[in-house]
C-alpha cells in the first residue's frame, strides 16, 4: 500500500484537496508535501476526478515553480514501483516524444534499437488531446496486448530487447489516471504537467538513458520554439539531477509526421520504414532519434555513428525482425507484416480537394489531429472506444505544388456524419499561396 502524508504528519492539521486546489487557483506555490499528498490521495481513489481536474485547471492557469515541477515529477515517480532491470546485460535506453500528430516514431524506433543491441522498456501512453498515442496505434494490430503485467514485460524484455506497455497500477498507476484525465479536460498544454507527466514514467522505468523528441509547431502542445526549449530544458535538467543521460531534440510539427493520421495507418506506414522505405521526414526523425540513443546507452562512440548504424539496422532488415518478434511476445498477429489488410481498415475514402492553385503554404496540424479525433481516431470522454480503422492520408505537405481539384488529402471513415465534419475541419487547415514559402528543417535544436 502507498503510505499517506497523513499518516506520516500526525502531528499537523490534517491536509484537503479543497486547499491544495485553492492555494493554486491562488497563484500560490505549493510546498512539496501538499503536492505528494494531493497525488497519493487520487492514486488511492481518496481524492475524486472533479477535484483533480479542478486542480489540473488550477495548475494551467497559475503554472508552477521548478520546485513545485520537481516535486510533482518525484510523486509521480512515487506513486508506483520502480524497476530494476540491472539483470540484463547492456544499456536500458528510452525516447518519448512530448506528443505531435502523426507522430509514430516509437514503434520503428523500439525495434531499432534493439536490434542494435540496447534494451528499450516502453512505457507508452494513449491519445492525448489532438495528438496520437503509441499504445492505441499498437493495439490497432490484432491481439497486441499493452497490459502486460510487468513479469511478462520482463520477458519480453529479455527475449526481444524491447517491450512496449502503458502505465499500469504498478508503474506511474497517477500518470495513467491523470493523463486520462487531462486528455478529456483542455489540461494538456502546461510544460510543467508534461514534465511530470512524461520524467515520472520513464524515470520509474529504470532506464540509464533517454532521448526526448520535444515537439514544436501547429500540432504540438509547445507551439514556438521558445516555448518548446523550456520545457525541453525542464525535463533534461529533471533527468540529470537523477544521474540519467537525457538529450531533447526540439522536431518541427507543422505539419503531420509522416503521411499518415489515424492508429492503422500508422502502423501501416512504420511498417514501410521498417522496411527501408517510407516517407523521408518519418525516416529522418527516426534515424536521428535512434542515432542518439545507440550513443546515449554506448552502443556508439558518436550520435552520428549512430545515425549510421540505424540506417544500417533499418535497410538490412534487423529492426523489422525485433518488430516482428515483438508482435509475436506480446500476443499480436505477425500476418499483418506480409498483409497490411489484416489491419482495421475503414469501409469508406473521400478526397479534400483545394479550391485553388498554388503552393502549400501553411497546414493547421492541430486540425488535422482533431479531425482525426472527429472520425474517432481518439477521445472526447475517458469511455470512449478508439476506432483504430479512421484517419487521413495526406496527399500534399508542406511546399507543394496543388491545382485547383486536386488531393489535398484522402480521410478513411465509417460514419458520414463525422465524414463530413472533419471534412470541414481539413479544409480550413491548408492555406494556399501563390509563392513557395522556405522550407524548415526537421530537426531544430539539441538540448
Ligand atoms: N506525453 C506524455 O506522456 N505526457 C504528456 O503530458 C504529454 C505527452
Amino acid at each position: 500500500m502507498i503510505p499517506t502524508v497523513l499518516q506520516s504528519r500526525p502531528d499537523r492539521v490534517p491536509l484537503r484537496a479543497l486547499d491544495v486546489i485553492a492555494k493554486k487557483r491562488d497563484g500560490r506555490e505549493l510546498s512539496a508535501v501538499e503536492i505528494e499528498y494531493f497525488i497519493q490521495e487520487y492514486t488511492r481513489g481518496e481524492v475524486p476526478d472533479y477535484q483533480a481536474a479542478a486542480w489540473l485547471m488550477a495548475v494551467i492557469c497559475r503554472g508552477m515553480t521548478r520546485a513545485e515541477t520537481a516535486a510533482l515529477t518525484h510523486a509521480m515517480l512515487l506513486s508506483g514501483e520502480t524497476l530494476d532491470l540491472s539483470v540484463y546485460p547492456a544499456a536500458k535506453v528510452d525516447k518519448h516524444s512530448t506528443g505531435g500528430v502523426g507522430d509514430k516514431t516509437s514503434l520503428v524506433i523500439a525495434p531499432l534499437v534493439a536490434a542494435g543491441g540496447l534494451y528499450v522498456p516502453m512505457i507508452s501512453g494513449r491519445g492525448l488531446g489532438h495528438t496520437g498515442g503509441t499504445l492505441d496505434k499498437l493495439e490497432s494490430i490484432p491481439g497486441f496486448n499493452v497490459n502486460l503485467p510487468l513479469k511478462q514485460f520482463r520477458h519480453v524484455l529479455g527475449e526481444c530487447g524491447c517491450a512496449m506497455i502503458g502505465q499500469t497500477a504498478e508503474i506511474a498507476p497517477a500518470d495513467r489516471k491523470l493523463y486520462a484525465l487531462r486528455d478529456v479536460t483542455a489540461t494538456v498544454e502546461s510544460p510543467y504537467l508534461i514534465c511530470a507527466s512524461i520524467m515520472g514514467k520513464k524515470l520509474a522505468e529504470g532506464i540509464d538513458a533517454l532521448v526526448l523528441d520535444v515537439k514544436t509547431g501547429s500540432g504540438a502542445f509547445m507551439k514556438c520554439d521558445e516555448d518548446a526549449a523550456f520545457l525541453a530544458e525542464l525535463m533534461v535538467e529533471t533527468g540529470k539531477s537523477v544521474g540519467k543521460r537525457v538529450v531533447a531534440l526540439i522536431t518541427g510539427m507543422d505539419q503531420p509526421l509522416g503521411i499518415s493520421v489515424g492508429n492503422a495507418l500508422e502502423v501501416m506506414e512504420c511498417m514501410q520504414v521498417l522496411r527501408g522505405g517510407g516517407s523521408e521526414d518519418l525516416r529522418e526523425l527516426c534515424i536521428e532519434l535512434a542515432g542518439w540513443m545507440l550513443y546515449l546507452g554506448g552502443k556508439m562512440q558518436t550520435a552520428e555513428q549512430g545515425r549510421s548504424e540505424a540506417e544500417r539496422l533499418l535497410d538490412s532488415g534487423a529492426a523489422l525482425d525485433k518488430f516482428r518478434k515483438l508482435i509475436e511476445l506480446q500476443g499480436g498477429n505477425v500476418g499483418i507484416l506480409e498483409d497490411p489488410l489484416l489491419l482495421p481498415h475503414s469501409k469508406f475514402t473521400a478526397e479534400i480537394t483545394a479550391d485553388s492553385t498554388g503552393f502549400i503554404g501553411e497546414i493547421n496540424c492541430q486540425t488535422i489531429g482533431n479531425a482525426c479525433v472527429v472520425l474517432g481516431g481518439g477521445r472526447n470522454k475517458k469511455e470512449d472506444a478508439i476506432d483504430p480503422s479512421v484517419g487521413i492520408i495526406m496527399r500534399r505537405r508542406l511546399g507543394d505544388r496543388v491545382a485547383s481539384g486536386e488531393s489535398l488529402c484522402t480521410i478513411h471513415y465509417n460514419s458520414e456524419i463525422q465524414a463530413d465534419e472533419a471534412a470541414a475541419l481539413l479544409r480550413n487547415s491548408f492555406s494556399i499561396s501563390e509563392s513557395v514559402a522556405p522550407k524548415k528543417p526537421l530537426i531544430h535544436r539539441i538540448i
